[in-house]
């Protein structure tokens, strides 16, 4: 019977005779058998084999290198060594597969940067194993959270002919020859000749679809991959990523900032919970803070400001930013850090933001120069949560989408959810590998992600 490292190491009573199949991490000799470190990727911790070369199959126990992958049979037995219950007493050994000493994987520590350099193995890896299993249960807890509240997940096109955020950075799906595109009598490339009979492109958020959706279903998330043709040779920022993006009928911002701060709270509490072998594992390698700031982060309710509050906030700091502070001007990353970090020491959900810095959909404010937008900043990441309410007047909205150079013809489907039974409405989106950074305490998005997509790299 094949079990389990993670389920062998749990065994309260030996469950008999068992097969454990995995890794060697390393392999130590003594005089009549060896002891071999057995890694499966199951958890964090291995399980030790002792093989008395006299059992089958241990005649080429010499030749069983670190990143051979084995199959051993045998009993668990009490373990004299310190920090494990049980280890496995071989009967029988059987070698996989071979991995001969070019394996780059050899010692403990090696860097991130090399690591990147070997996506394919860096999984075998600790600290990437540990990163992708956090991954794993918390995509899991995302759907928990929604589920329970009666949200309904729906899938939004990954390709897509708009563009939600109106920033430009769109990758295109193209079947057309680039080297001989049909164009029309102006010498322009002709879109109506391409596969989708116009341009289209890979989408950068499911906000608009999940918006027609949530004016049916009433609360709806989407939890998929998204994609950003930015130029931001950045650690928090990937061309490709994850992000989850609830949409909820009949919400406004004060809702949706509850919403967004619930979901993150409980995100750190699984990982709390339910990933507390990695979480040490991270505490003890990679950012000594991170227990006590994730049990802070679970416990206490974030701050929330203005817009207006943190630039005066940032204002009287004293500190001399690279980037100016002034009203209207982004918040820049060393602002974010200044507020979570330094100010507030903890999240912070900064509320109402100037309505030039923000796309067409963000519902205006009375003052006629903020809009219902929020972003949930953390201490490490900074943003990590960005959304809004959603501007439901349809005056309003055509206004705003002209003055954003949108051609209303292409969205008279949205201007349409207006027209027909209009709701106010809200919804945010967090991007999945920024929480992954916050709960693991990693710098770079590349390093909660098993095959990242950057610019220059895919
Ligand atoms: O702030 P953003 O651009 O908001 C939207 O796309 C809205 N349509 C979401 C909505 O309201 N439904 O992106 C949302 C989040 C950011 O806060 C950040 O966490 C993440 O997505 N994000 C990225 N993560 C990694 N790499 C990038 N290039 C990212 N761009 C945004
Ligand atoms: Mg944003």
């Amino acid at each position: 019977m094949r079990i389990k490292v993670r389920e062998a190491l749990a065994s309260e009573t030996p469950p008999g005779e068992i097969t454990v199949c995995g890794w060697v991490r390393t392999r130590r000799d003594a005089k009549g058998f060896s002891f071999v470190e057995i890694n499966d990727g199951s958890c964090l911790r291995n399980l030790q084999a002792v093989v008395d070369h006299a059992v089958p199959g241990a005649e080429g126990i010499a030749s069983v290198l670190t990143g051979a992958s084995v199959a051993v049979e045998g009993r668990l037995v009490p373990s004299p060594a310190k920090g494990q219950r049980w280890e496995l007493q071989a009967t029988a050994f059987r070698l996989l597969g071979e991995a001969d000493a070019t394996f780059p994987l050899q010692k403990k520590g090696h860097t991130a940067e090399f690591l990147r350099s070997i996506p394919h193995l860096r999984a075998r890896t600790n600290r990437i194993g540990s990163t992708l299993r956090v991954r794993s249960r918390l995509a899991m807890a995302v759907h928990e959270f929604f589920q329970a509240r009666g949200f309904a997940y729906v899938h939004t096109p990954v390709i897509t002919a708009s563009d939600c955020e109106g920033a430009g950075e769109l990758f295109r799906v193209t079947t057309l020859d680039l080297g001989a595109p049909p164009r029309g009598a102006d010498g322009a490339v002709d879109w109506a000749a391409d596969f989708f009979a116009r341009q289209a492109f890979l989408t950068v958020s499911g906000q608009l679809e999940a918006e027609t959706l949530a004016c049916a279903l009433g609360d709806v998330y989407t939890f998929g991959p998204t994609f950003r043709a930015e130029n931001s040779q950045t650690s928090r920022h990937a061309s490709e990523f994850w992000m989850i993006e609830p949409e909820m009928a009949f919400c406004d911002l004060a809702g949706d900032m509850d919403c967004a701060e619930a979901l993150v709270k409980h995100l750190v509490r699984a990982a709390l919970e339910r990933c507390p072998e990695e979480l040490e594992f991270f505490n003890a390698y990679v950012d000594k803070g991170l227990l006590e700031r994730l049990r802070l982060v679970a416990e206490r309710p974030f701050a929330r400001i203005t817009y207006g509050e943190a630039v005066a906030l940032l204002q009287a700091s004293g500190r001399a930013f690279e980037y100016p502070v002034a009203w209207g001007e982004n918040l820049q990353s060393e602002h974010e850090r200044w507020l979570t970090e330094e100010h507030f020491r903890g999240p912070v959900t900064v509320r109402d933001y100037p309505a030039a810095a923000k796309p067409f959909y963000m519902r205006q404010n009375d003052d006629g120069r903020t809009v219902a937008a929020m972003d949930v900043l953390v201490p490490g990441v900074g943003e990590i949560v960005g959304g809004s309410q959603r501007e439901e007047r349809p005056e309003r909205l055509a206004a705003a989408m002209k003055a954003h150079g949108l051609d209303l013809e292409s969205y008279r489907w949205y201007l349409d959810l207006r027209r027909y039974g209009t709701v106010p409405h809200a919804g945010f989106g967090l991007g999945f590998e920024r929480m992954l950074m916050f709960v693991t305490g990693e710098a770079n998005i590349r390093d909660v992600t098993a095959f990242p997509r950057t610019p220059g790299h895919a």
